[in-house]
């Protein structure tokens, strides 16, 4: 059981230190303290001075067993914890202790000389000073009277003779005290000596020596050696400890880094969509994924070292763009753009490029991460978007202004029919020169008009087409009259077509109006004169373009070497009434007529030209089906007129003015004329009046229609002749159009001659075509 705190902490500051002495585990309960108040009266409270006492307990600890009094004492004596309680005394040196423990154990004549010279003293002097020979004879008598306290009496008498008989009394109690400390370590073999004096003892080797027995010194030097190897042991373990630790806190710093660094590359290697790599400072690649080996076609082996501006298309690398990226990512902290890229392959592909710095934590640029996406189908898509929107515009204000064109000129056709007709009754039946000639100028008004109306209807498509296998090779060298005449002499026409070019599927007339209208226009580009070059070459289309379907064409070009046009008049030429000229001198029509005949064949009408470098027109037509060309013989147009009759016709039209003026043509040549503003009139008076031996009628009529009166008109009178008047394509489609068409606005000599052909084709259920008269 060990001393309370208290008892402990009591020794502990009477002598400086707490000897083990008094940490004794196996005291019996109580005895320490009692040793304790021993201590305190024989050992501390005791006269004697306090450096002769340590002196004498060191002297005296030599006879005993245990070597724990005297080295506790000799700490004392050089001044580790305070020798016997008095502070003021100087600790005795390492040398003047070995010089005390080195004196032997008295020989008897030397004890004798000793006890002679104590009792001869004369002067009492109660206690001697260190190293002196009162000091030596001194100890050498009490050590008699430790060893053998019932020693000869004379012993006890040079002492009390030297000293005094009260510090014999002392004395004696004092050497008491330290018998009973000596019995006291002797039965408790587990003291130890303390740290402080293993340390003094390591330091002088003598002493350890001295104090010890060989047994004991050798015993001790292990316990100084594994103290002190313990103690470098802790040192190192210590050490080793904040080495350990803090290796250990790198370790888990760095397992940290792993496991977050593997979920990255897990995250990153998962990532097929996109390509994620870093670059080194210089732009060399240091990693690839998956999604980058995916997009740019790049094996990781390949790629790691290079440079990344490979991936950049050469004229990107020559404006050192890859540079400059890098650039402005370190500068901005971040890039964000898009380009074409390039993979390994060759190909490209629309990127969505994003590139951070990485710095280290001194702030110094250390590389690039750089992601890429590949947006080719996004890219390409809302570029198609944009084209099919712009087309779908394009088409719908086609469209609209189709709409709005033939409306107005279905209505214009109509006045134009009645005016025409009109004019040359009365030129007929004229007389006087000058009014002659005022109606001729009428006449000549309203054959423009006629023209006007007619390509706005061919633009609308509202013009019904005669298509049929055309043979272009013969059809430009037909025109040659008539182009001198509208263009005039300053003009060279050249034609250049290859042997053997196929015949196309379009309307004839029409296609030598477009011609016409492509010519003059030349003509208007070149006021100083200049070439034009008409030419056709075949051509194959594989893949749909623009609105051309696959297929066989022939390309048919008109080329001037005109003023040309910029961009935006480019843009705008086909448009409908778009024209750069003077008021009244261009209508805006001519190229919209080509591109809506264009159109209408199943081609196309492509302008190229360029401000300064000329115009080219050219006209995509599909090639005739062999079974086209051979029908092409069939063309009536040259139904020879025979010699005129009179005949019933009945006249069938909403509109009074057409309605009016057709009767007034018809009845100027002598026919008899049944006039019906609708169709059911119509078959009113077919009922009643017998003898009719015509029907000419409307198509666009409220009710009824013109072929629907015809197909009423199939079971009563299956072979009665009849020619459908129609100024634009209102036909529906699918309709058999063998009937006689007589196109709006006809000249009188037009409805004659469809008449003609009517009355004198032996098929009576008109399988004719009629050609419209080019205007
Ligand atoms: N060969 C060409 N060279 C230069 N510009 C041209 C040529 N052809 C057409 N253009 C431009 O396109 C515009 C439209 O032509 P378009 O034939 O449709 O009408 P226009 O020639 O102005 O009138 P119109 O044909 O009724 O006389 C012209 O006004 C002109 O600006
Ligand atoms: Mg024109």
């Amino acid at each position: 059981m060990e001393a309370p705190a208290t008892f402990r902490d009591e020794v502990a500051e009477r002598f400086g230190v707490l000897p083990n002495f008094f940490c004794s585990a196996k005291a019996a309960p109580g005895l320490i303290e009692r040793l304790w108040d021993f201590a305190k009266s024989a050992y501390l409270d005791n006269p004697l001075p306090s450096l002769f006492k340590e002196r004498l307990f060191v002297h005296l600890s030599r006879f005993c067993v245990v070597r724990y009094c005297i080295v506790r004492h000799v700490g004392f004596l050089v001044g580790h914890g305070r020798p016997a309680g008095d502070g003021s005394v100087e600790p005795e040196t390492v040398d003047k202790v070995i010089a005390l423990l080195r004196r032997p154990v008295p020989a008897s004549e030397v004890l004798e000389a000793a006890l002679g010279r104590l009792s001869a003293r004369t002067v009492i002097e109660p206690i001697p000073a260190p190293r002196t020979e009162f000091e030596h004879d001194l100890f050498d008598a009490l050590t008699v009277l430790f060893l053998a306290p019932l020693a000869p009496g004379h012993v006890r008498e040079a002492v009390r003779t030297a000293v005094g008989e009260t510090n014999l009394e002392f004395l004696l109690g004092f050497m008491a005290f330290i018998r009973a400390a000596h019995y006291w370590t002797e039965t408790h073999s587990d003291l130890t000596y303390e740290a402080d004096m293993l340390a003094l003892m390591e330091q002088h080797p003598e002493l350890g020596e001295l104090l010890l027995d060989p047994a004991e010194a050798e015993q001790t030097r292990g316990a100084i050696e594994r103290a002190r190897v313990i103690a470098t042991l802790r040192k190192r373990e210590e050490q080793f400890q904040s080495v350990v630790g803090a290796l250990q806190h790198n370790l888990q710093v760095q397992e940290a880094e792993a496991a977050e660094l593997g979920r990255y590359r897990l995250l990153v290697n998962a990532v097929t969509d996109y390509a994620i790599y870093m670059l080194d400072a210089n732009g060399r690649i240091t990693s690839w994924n998956p999604g980058a080996r995916r997009l740019k076609g790049y094996e990781e082996a390949e790629i790691l070292g290079q440079h990344f501006s490979r991936f950049y298309i050469d004229e990107d690398r020559a404006a050192r763009l890859p540079t400059r990226v890098l650039a402005t990512a370190a500068k901005d902290g971040r890039f964000e753009g898009e380009g074409w890229r390039v993979r390994k392959d060759g190909s490209r592909f629309w990127a969505n490029v994003i590139i951070d710095p990485i710095r280290n934590p001194a702030g110094e640029l250390v590389g690039y991460a750089k992601i890429t996406r590949d947006l080719t189908e996004r890219h390409d898509a809302q570029l198609s978007l944009e084209r099919t929107r712009e087309a779908l515009f394009q088409s719908q204000k086609m469209e609209a202004v189709g709409q709005l064109t033939g409306g107005i000129a279905h209505d214009f056709n109509n006045l134009l029919t009645a005016i025409i007709g009109s004019l040359e009754i009365a030129r007929r039946r004229a007389t006087d020169a000058s009014v002659i000639r005022l109606i001729d100028n009428a006449l000549r008004g309203a054959e423009r008009g006629s023209s006007l109306t007619h390509r706005m209807l061919v633009f609308a498509r509202r013009q019904e087409l005669n298509f049929q296998p055309v043979d272009i090779v013969a059809l430009v060298p037909g025109m040659a009259e008539l182009l001198e005449r509208s263009l005039g002499p300053s003009m060279r026409v050249e034609t250049r077509f290859p042997l053997g070019l196929p015949w196309v599927n379009t309307d004839s007339n029409q296609l030598e109006m477009a011609l016409l209208n492509l010519a003059v226009n030349a003509r208007d580009a070149m006021p100083q004169g200049g070439p034009i070059v008409i030419a056709a070459r075949p051509e194959t289309v594989a893949l749909a373009h623009g609105r051309l379907q696959p297929g066989e064409y022939v390309c048919l070009s008109l080329t001037d070497a005109g003023e040309g046009m910029d961009e935006d008049t480019l843009a705008r030429a086909i448009d409908p009434f778009f024209t750069t000229k003077e008021t009244g001198k261009g209508t805006g029509l001519g190229l919209p007529m080509v591109h809506g005949l264009a159109e209408h064949s199943g081609g196309q009408l492509i302008l190229r030209s360029q401000k300064g470098r000329g115009t080219t027109a050219e006209l995509w037509l599909p090639v005739a089906k062999k079974t086209e060309e051979a029908t092409e013989a069939e063309a009536p147009a040259q139904v020879p007129a025979k010699e005129h009759r009179r005949l019933i016709v009945l006249v069938v039209d909403d509109d009074p003015l057409v309605l009016t003026n057709m009767a007034a043509m018809l009845d100027d040549v002598g026919h008899k004329i049944f006039e019906a503003s609708s169709a059911r009139e119509a078959l009113a008076i077919l009922r009643r009046e017998s003898g009719i031996q015509l029907v000419i009628t409307d198509q666009a009529m409220p009710h009824m229609t013109g072929l629907q009166l015809i197909e009423e008109m199939k079971d009563n009178w299956p072979d009665l002749p009849v020619i459908l008047a129609t100024g634009f394509a209102e036909l529906p489609p699918g309709t058999d159009l063998r009937q006689i068409t007589l196109a709006k606005p006809f000249r009188q000599h037009d409805l004659a001659f469809a008449v003609e052909t009517a009355m004198t084709t032996p098929d009576a259920r008109r399988i004719l075509r009629f050609r419209v008269p080019a205007r």
